[in-house]
């Protein structure tokens, strides 16, 4: 009997790290957000994101070459609407921004995967996720919403719809209206574990979606509860989800190994926006390495068990990948 294990055998040298490791991180498991806006000659920095733009469509392509160079091959694309109203009435508009914007990269670069975001916050005029009345988020009326918003983003050309807005029966709901519509091959990505996160705060900055009056909590999951997660993920499955969300990612690490035990779709993380910008922060301060805790997070993220990750940091990641 050896008196203790020697650990230190395996990590000897870059050779045998590298023989021995466990999980990878690839070009082809990131999906970058961005953000696409009304008018001419925009390309404005989210002040509370560094790297993130605001982009008019006229300056999309520029973008749209900049990712293909990187060998990104998947966007999820939100819109900043500049009219609101109560209903979300520019969400489902045939002319909307991010309709005209989906046509356009499809156009375009029709080999990117293009993920349609749906949800109303952006487009209401309360900023809420669905229909209010007296105050109160209203549920079946919302889902009318949400599923002709997914039917305009299909028929622009969206690859596959993801809704965010934490509606009960939002999958169920969403993928009837896309079948009716003749989109019965498009996939839903559900963002069946959404928690009511304090690091949505930049995002909602970049989207003008900050809620008018109260907060997401009646929707939105209790960060306290990862049973309930289970839950989430288990009814969206059966109303025919092809892809769990966990979101956000850092914080959620435990919430992300237990969707992956449990369920067999794919897992796709989203590393948040506040989560984004507290490393660019102190990356920018000079009080870590971003590449270095970028990379280190995004292999945790995989570790914990998520096949694909939407993140800010896309870009960045593909030039380091590339430099090796
Ligand atoms: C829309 C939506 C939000 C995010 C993605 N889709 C904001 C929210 O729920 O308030 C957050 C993304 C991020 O923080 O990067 N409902």
């Amino acid at each position: 009997m050896q008196p203790f294990m020697r650990h230190r055998r395996l990590r000897a040298n870059e050779v045998i790290r590298n023989l021995v490791r466990e999980h990878h991180l690839h070009v082809e498991d990131l999906i970058y957000p961005m953000f696409v806006v009304e008018g001419e000659n925009i390309k404005n920095e989210v002040p509370s994101m560094p790297g993130v733009f605001h982009l008019s469509l006229d300056r999309l392509e520029e973008e749209l070459e900049e990712l293909k160079a990187l060998g990104i091959s998947s966007l999820m694309v939100f819109g900043v609407p500049a009219e609101k109203d109560e209903v979300g009435s520019q969400a489902d508009h045939d002319h909307g921004i991010v309709q005209r914007a989906i046509r356009q990269i499809k156009e375009t670069h029709p080999s990117f995967y293009v993920i349609a975001d749906t949800c109303l916050c952006q487009y209401t005029s309360h900023g809420h996720c669905g229909i209010v009345e007296n105050g109160e988020v209203l549920n079946d009326p919302s889902l009318r919403r949400l599923a002709a918003t997914a039917v305009s983003q299909a028929e622009a050309g969206a690859d596959m719809i993801a809704p965010s807005n934490m509606m009960d029966g939002f999958v169920y709901a969403i993928r009837k209206g896309l079948d009716e519509a003749g989109y019965a091959h498009i996939p839903i990505l559900s963002y069946a574990v959404k928690y009511a996160s304090n690091f949505y705060g930049p995002f909602r900055d970049a989207a003008h979606s900050t809620p008018e009056f109260g907060d997401r909590r009646s929707y939105q999951m209790d960060p306290a509860n990862a049973r309930e997660a289970m839950r989430e993920a288990a009814s969206d499955v059966a109303e025919g989800a092809d892809m769990l969300m966990v979101k956000p990612a850092m914080s959620y690490m435990d919430v992300i190994y237990r969707v992956k035990e449990r369920f067999d779709l794919p897992v796709v993380v989203y590393n948040v926006s506040g989560e984004y910008s507290m490393i660019k922060a102190a990356a920018l301060n000079g009080w870590i390495d971003e590449e270095k805790v970028v990379m280190e997070t995004m292999l945790s993220f995989k570790r914990a068990g998520a096949d694909l990750i939407i993140t800010y940091h896309a870009k960045d990641i593909a030039r380091w990948l590339r430099k090796g």
